[in-house]
This record gives C-alpha cells, structure tokens and sequence, in this order.
C-alpha cells in the first residue's frame, strides 16, 4: 500500500537481533494481498506484506500490551490508499507506538516500534509489515521502524537485500540474502530506484523513464513504483481512463469523499487488454499474468472488470505496480545499491 501522506513526531530506537535469518519464507496469497506470519510480544499475527510501505502497524483492537511490551510517546496519523482487494479503498489510522519483541522468520529483535492502531479503518489480515525502503528524514515521512533495515543494520543481513517470488497459483516466498539462480529464467533486468521511501524506478530523461505498454503499443511514458501492497496496478485518474477506453473498454467511475476511481468493464468473450512495463533501453515487455488481469466477473460470466485503476490521489506520471504483475515473477530489493531487479520465476 501506499502511504499517501504522513503526520507525526520523529523517532529512533535501538534494537538487537536474536539470530540470523534463514533463507526462505512462505508467504500467502488472500484476497489480493500477500501475507506472512509475525510473532509481536505474545501473540502471533498475520500481516500484509507490503514494499509499499514502512512500519508495521497492529489493526485496530488486536494488540495486547506483553511482559516485553514498553509504552513510547510517538503517535502518528497515516493514509492508506488501496487497502482493500479490488484497490479502491482508502484507509485512515491513528496510531501509538509501543516497544515490544518482533519475530519474524526465526529471527528476533527486541525493542522494535510496533504501531499500534488505536482508531483507524479496515486494512487487509491483521495489519502490514512495511518492506520500503528507509522512511526519510523528515516529518512527512518518519515514524516506525523498518524491519528489514534493521536486519541489516544489526549486520544480520548481508548484502542488504530481499527477493519477493510470488507464484501465479497464491503462493510465494520472501527470500533474504542474494537472488536466487536455481529459481528464475531468462535475463534479469536491473532498475535504479530510490534511497528513501519506496521502490520508485529513477530516471534521468523523459526517454529513459519507463513506458506503459498496452497490447503491444507503447502508451505513454511513467515513473513506476513497484509495491507488492497494492493489489493492482494503479495510475492516475485521466491516463488510465484514457487508456481503458483506448481499448474500448467502458469506464465505471465512483467518488467517494474525496477521492474518485475509475475501472475498466469489457465483455468477457472478448480477448482482454494486456498491460505490461517496459523499461528502456530494452524493449521487451513486460506483461501482467492474464489471470491476474481480471478483477472479478459478474455472476453471469459475461461482464468483466480489468485490474487496472485509476484514482484521483496519484498525479501523472506516477503509478504503481501492485501485486498482479510480481506473479511468476521474482523481484529482487537492493538496499545497498539501490536497485529492483526482476526476472521471470521458472514455470
Ligand atoms: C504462535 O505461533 C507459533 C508457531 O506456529 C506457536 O508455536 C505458538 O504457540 C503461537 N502462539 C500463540 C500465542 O498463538
Ligand atoms: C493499543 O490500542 C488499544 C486500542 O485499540 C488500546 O486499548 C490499548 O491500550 C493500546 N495498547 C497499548 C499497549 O498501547
Ligand atoms: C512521555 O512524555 C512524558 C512527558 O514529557 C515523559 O515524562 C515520559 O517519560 C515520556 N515517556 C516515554 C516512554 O518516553
Ligand atoms: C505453486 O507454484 C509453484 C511454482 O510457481 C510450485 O512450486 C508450487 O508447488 C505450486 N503450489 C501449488 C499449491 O500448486
Ligand atoms: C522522468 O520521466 C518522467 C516521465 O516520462 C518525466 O516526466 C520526468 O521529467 C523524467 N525525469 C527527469 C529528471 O527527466
Ligand atoms: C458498455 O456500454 C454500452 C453502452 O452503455 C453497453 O451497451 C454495453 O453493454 C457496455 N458493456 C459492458 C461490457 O459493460
Ligand atoms: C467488480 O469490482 C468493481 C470494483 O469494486 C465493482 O464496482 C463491481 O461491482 C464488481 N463487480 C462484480 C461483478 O463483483
Ligand atoms: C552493488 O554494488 C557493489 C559496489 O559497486 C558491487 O560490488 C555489487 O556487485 C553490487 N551488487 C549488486 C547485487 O548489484
């Protein structure tokens, strides 16, 4: 998910980690989000996945103050976008930080700020561990506590990266350490992203950003950030409607508050639009699996909504790549160097 806007206090911690991290762990696909199992004091919860993201947030309710539980004076307020299954839900969270034990993967670190929502709106599974890259120094943005980071920082980590392979069939894995060879085919390609943040592709001209791409057309050129948090793959309000109708897909549009969206219906009878990325100088691209490309259908079958959005709170050329196009991929995060690589997992 995106956090589309911050307010909060500053922060710092200390943490030590208990051991070293295995390799591999599994992690499940439920209703458009991509779930792992974390150890917070003495309970066991089952948080979102999200490289969207920063911290790890506790939903409202669930949190139980433990032996190891230590109270800190650092509150936020956080804004989600794209918190439910088809994306279009925006979710609103006050949040009061705690201090507590987090384990995840068999490995331990004491002392991690854990957000623990005190008022907020519905978010997938029992909340979201953030895997973005470090939040910047500056009070838009802080707050929490990066896990992964931290697992390098305590140097039990090293190099400083993670894959994410995600299946086409609901099931994947959260890889530390260097990118696996015995799992993935064909070439790698290597993206320069950010240091701060999110997994935002950096380009240095308009002609090396990245291109969306729809049936074979080259469609207009963009800024990705890749978010395995977000459901689907989201751009801003106008480009995407242009696009769906470019298609010839007709347009439903919804408002609500502040916020408008627009989705795509097609007859399910007809060959439905591939979307993909490409990311010059290369030209290949790189497609959404079709499955995946697909929202929901209506119960006759006949009328399908595309898993494309568009939403008034992201400006041109800004877009995210949600968790539909990681599918039968393995996408790499360098926090080192600073890159996103991905390749094609073998079938
Ligand atoms: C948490 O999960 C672990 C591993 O599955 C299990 O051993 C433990 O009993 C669980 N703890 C609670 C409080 O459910
Ligand atoms: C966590 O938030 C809940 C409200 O959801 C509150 O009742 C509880 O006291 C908080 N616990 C701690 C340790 O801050
Ligand atoms: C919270 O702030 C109060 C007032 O400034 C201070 O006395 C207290 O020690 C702080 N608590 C923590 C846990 O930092
Ligand atoms: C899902 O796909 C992966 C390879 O992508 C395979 O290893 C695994 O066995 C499959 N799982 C199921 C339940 O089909
Ligand atoms: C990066 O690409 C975008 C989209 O083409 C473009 O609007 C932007 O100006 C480019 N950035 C730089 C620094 O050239
Ligand atoms: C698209 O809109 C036209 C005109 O309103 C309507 O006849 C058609 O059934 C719609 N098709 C789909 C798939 O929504
Ligand atoms: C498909 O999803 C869109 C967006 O949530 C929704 O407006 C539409 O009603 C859904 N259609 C079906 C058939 O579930
Ligand atoms: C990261 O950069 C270092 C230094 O330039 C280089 O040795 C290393 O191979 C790079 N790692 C990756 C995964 O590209």
């Amino acid at each position: 998910m995106k956090s589309a806007f911050r307010a909060a206090a500053f922060l710092l911690s200390s943490a030590a980690l208990g051991y070293a991290l295995p390799s591999t762990v599994p992690l499940r696909l439920h209703e458009g989000f991509w779930r792992g199992e974390f150890a917070i004091g003495a309970q066991n919860f089952s948080l979102t996945v999200d490289t969207g993201s920063f911290a790890i947030l506790v939903k409202q309710g669930l949190y139980q103050p433990s032996a190891t539980s230590k109270p800190t004076n650092l509150s936020e307020f956080i804004q989600f976008n794209g918190a439910s299954a088809d994306g279009i839900a925006p979710a609103a969270e006050t949040i009061f930080f705690v201090r507590d034990d987090v384990e995840f993967a068999g490995a331990t670190v004491h002392d991690f700020l854990v957000g623990n929502i005190t008022q907020g709106d519905d978010l997938p599974g029992d909340g979201v561990a953030g895997f973005s890259p470090p939040a910047s120094d500056n009070e838009d943005f802080s707050q929490g506590q990066g896990l992964i980071e931290t697992f390098c920082q305590e140097g039990d980590l090293t190099p400083c990266e993670f894959g994410l392979a995600v299946g086409k069939n609901g099931t994947g894995s959260i890889i530390f350490g260097e990118l696996d060879q015995d799992m993935i085919t064909g070439p790698i390609t290597v993206l320069q992203t950010t240091t701060h943040d999110s997994w935002e592709v950096v380009n240095s001209t308009e002609a090396d950003s990245a291109i969306l791409v729809v049936d074979g057309q080259p469609f207009s050129h963009i800024v990705p950030t890749f978010d395995n948090g977000t459901p689907n793959i989201i751009g801003p309000l106008d480009t995407v409607k242009a696009m769906l109708q470019s298609v010839g897909y007709n347009i439903t549009e919804q408002t609500n508050d502040f916020v408008t969206v627009a989705l795509g219906t097609y007859d399910c009878a007809r060959p439905a639009a591939r979307v993909g990325f490409s990311f010059p100088p290369s030209t290949d691209v790189h497609y959404v699996n079709l499955e995946a490309n697909v929202l929901n259908r209506t119960a006759d079958g006949r009328v399908c909504t595309a898993n494309i959005l568009g939403t008034s709170t992201v400006d041109a050329p800004f877009w995210s790549i949600g968790q539909t196009w990681f599918q039968g991929r393995y996408v790499q995060h360098n926090l080192d160097n600073n890159t996103l690589s991905f390749v094609d997992l073998k079938a």
